[in-house]
């Protein structure tokens, strides 16, 4: 399967993972205590605004029980998990990333929501799955790790059946350079942010068509604030995102949280609708 470039696989090869949840979950009782996806939202939700968001796009999406929903670039499932377990659909799961993919199935198991999610290693810019298989494919925190936009956006058109959505919660260029390592790339050379209007036109492009639309920055800015503050005070954080992407995490964070305070990134979040065959094929 093509692949984005080395240093996207080497920033999320998380050697070890299921071994470092292990010993932290270990502090939220003993392994065969199931776990809630609340409990584990610090850790599993890897996006601004963490479960809240997962949440929104759901329900912007109107995901419902019957649907089957892809989620591309899954990180390690928590919001496959949430959203199999708050709209009762079931789930699938792609990542690149194996020690991701591993650390998904064990969460899954810790929390009993093994039978309502899959998990598969693959890469978002050429899946395996047949045209036309899902209903709804959801994208957070993901486009920003992807040169490639306009195969990506067509590779999710063709996943979807006619009149199926794509849901993306995604960062976007603001004014100025943002600064790194951010949460999602050491380096400037693994990122690769479009402003929110470019974004538009590389979805629309693909066949698909805006059907809700929400510049999610002004929320995200009050959260980035508030992780601020609540960083300086005392109380021991749950099991975080830290165990995932280990010691650099808080510095990632810190500038993810300038980043977004500064105006040098911002939050999309969409739905978008397949269109029907007769106008892709004008696309
Ligand atoms: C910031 S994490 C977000 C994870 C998850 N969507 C979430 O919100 O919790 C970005 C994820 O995208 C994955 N990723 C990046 N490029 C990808 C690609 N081309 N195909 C599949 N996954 C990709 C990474 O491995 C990583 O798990």
């Amino acid at each position: 399967m093509a692949q984005e470039g080395n240093g996207v696989g080497e920033h999320y090869a998380a050697k070890g993972l299921v071994q470092r949840m292990r010993t932290a979950l270990a502090a939220l009782g003993s392994e065969d205590r199931l776990l809630t996806t609340r409990e584990l939202g610090a850790m599993d939700q890897f996006h601004t605004r963490g479960h809240a968001a997962t949440a929104e796009l759901a329900e912007l999406a109107a995901i419902e029980a019957t649907d089957r929903v892809l989620d591309l670039g899954c990180g390690i499932g928590g919001p496959a998990r949430l959203i199999a377990e708050s709209r009762g659909c079931r789930v699938t799961g792609v990542d690149l990333s194996e020690g991701f993919v591993e650390a998904a199935r064990y969460l899954s198991q810790r929390t009993g929501l093994q039978e309502r999610v899959e998990f598969h290693v693959g890469s978002a810019l050429a899946l395996d799955f047949a045209d036309a298989s899902f209903d709804v494919v959801l994208l957070q925190h993901v486009a920003m790790n992807i040169a490639d936009r306009s195969r990506l956006y067509r590779e999710i058109r063709r996943l979807l059946v006619a009149g199926g959505r794509f849901g993306t919660y995604d960062v976007v260029r603001g004014e100025g350079e943002p600064l790194y390592p951010a949460p999602w790339a050491r380096d400037a050379r693994d990122s690769f942010l479009l402003d929110a209007q470019a974004t538009l036109e590389a979805v629309e492009a693909a066949g698909l068509r805006v059907r809700a639309w929400h510049d999610d920055t002004p929320a995200a800015r009050n959260w980035a604030a508030q992780r601020k503050a609540a960083a300086s005070g005392s109380r021991p954080p749950a099991p975080g995102l830290g165990v995932v992407m280990g010691p650099d995490f808080p510095v990632q964070a810190g500038n993810h949280a300038r980043n977004l305070l500064e105006g040098r990134v911002g939050v999309l979040m969409a739905v978008f609708e397949a269109a029907f065959e007769a106008a892709l094929e004008a696309v």
